[in-house]
C-alpha cells in the first residue's frame, strides 16, 4: 500500500459512511439506495467498479488473467459514468468476480472508492469488503445476507420481470459458485466485519431491513 492510499484511508475513516456488505442478491443494492435517499447521502455500488473494469477488458478483447493489464484498465474507470443497466450482463458479473481476485485491481479500485467515501454530507458504499477493507472505521456497518435459495429466487424474479428467460437451477448454481469465489479468495474475502450489524433478509421485507438500518444510522449520527 502506498503512503497516498494510507492518507486517503485515514480521511475516509472520519466521514459519515454507511458500509454495506453481503453476497450476491442479498438486497444490499435496494437497501443502499433507500438509505442514500433518506439521508441525502451519495451512493456507490462498488460492484459496478469491478463490472466496469471487466466490461472494458471484454470490449477490447483483452485477457481476463493478466493482472497488469487489468490494473491499467481499473485505473481508467470513471465512477461518475457507472450504470447497472449497461453493466448487468451475466458474463460481465462472471468476469468481474474473476478479476476481483487480483490484488492490483483491488488496490486501484479501493483507492477510488475511498476517495468517494469522504464526500459530504455522507456516503453509502455497498460491496463485499467495505466494512473490512475499504472503510474499516465507518461508523455504521451492515452485513446483509439471505439464504442462497432466497437470493437465487430474487435474481430469478428480477430477470423474469425484465421479460427475459431464466432457469432457477442455473441461477442457484451461479449464486453458490459466486459465493465460493467471493468468500474463498485470499485478498479481501467476503465476510462480516467484527463490528457489523447482521441483517438476514431471508424472511424480512426490504422495508423492515430499512427500518432496522435507520435505527443503527440514527444512533451513530447522535
Ligand atoms: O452480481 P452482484 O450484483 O451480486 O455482484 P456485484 O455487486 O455487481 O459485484 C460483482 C463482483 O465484483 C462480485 O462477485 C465480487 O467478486 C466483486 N466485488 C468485490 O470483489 N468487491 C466489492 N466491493 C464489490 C464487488
Amino acid at each position: 500500500m502506498t503512503a497516498a492510499m494510507n492518507d486517503t484511508a485515514d480521511t475516509a475513516d472520519t466521514a459519515m459512511t454507511v458500509a454495506i456488505d453481503g453476497p450476491a442478491a442479498a438486497g444490499k443494492g435496494t437497501l443502499s439506495r433507500l438509505i442514500a435517499d433518506a439521508y441525502g447521502f451519495h451512493h456507490l455500488d462498488t460492484g459496478l467498479t469491478y463490472r466496469a473494469t471487466a466490461k472494458a477488458l471484454l470490449d477490447r478483447g483483452l485477457p481476463l488473467d493478466d493482472e497488469a493489464v487489468a490494473e491499467t484498465v481499473a485505473r481508467q474507470v470513471e465512477l461518475a459514468g457507472l450504470d447497472r443497466d449497461i453493466l448487468s450482463a451475466h458474463a460481465i458479473g462472471e468476469a468481474a468476480s474473476k478479476i476481483a481476485v487480483m490484488p492490483a485491481v483491488r488496490r486501484a479500485l479501493v483507492e477510488a472508492q475511498r476517495a468517494f467515501a469522504v464526500r459530504k454530507p455522507g456516503t453509502v458504499l455497498d460491496g463485499r469488503d467495505i466494512g473490512t477493507v475499504v472503510c474499516p472505521a465507518a461508523p455504521v456497518k451492515l452485513y446483509v445476507t439471505a439464504s442462497p435459495q432466497v437470493r437465487a429466487r430474487r435474481r430469478y424474479d428480477e430477470i423474469v420481470a425484465k421479460g427475459q428467460a431464466a432457469d432457477y437451477e442455473t441461477i442457484f448454481a451461479d449464486v453458490k459458485t459466486r459465493d465460493e469465489r467471493d468468500m474463498g479468495r485470499a485478498d479481501s474475502p467476503l465476510k462480516p466485519a467484527a463490528d457489523a450489524h447482521l441483517l438476514d433478509t431471508s424472511e424480512m421485507s426490504i422495508e423492515a431491513a430499512f427500518q432496522a438500518a435507520r435505527a443503527f444510522i440514527d444512533a451513530a449520527l447522535k
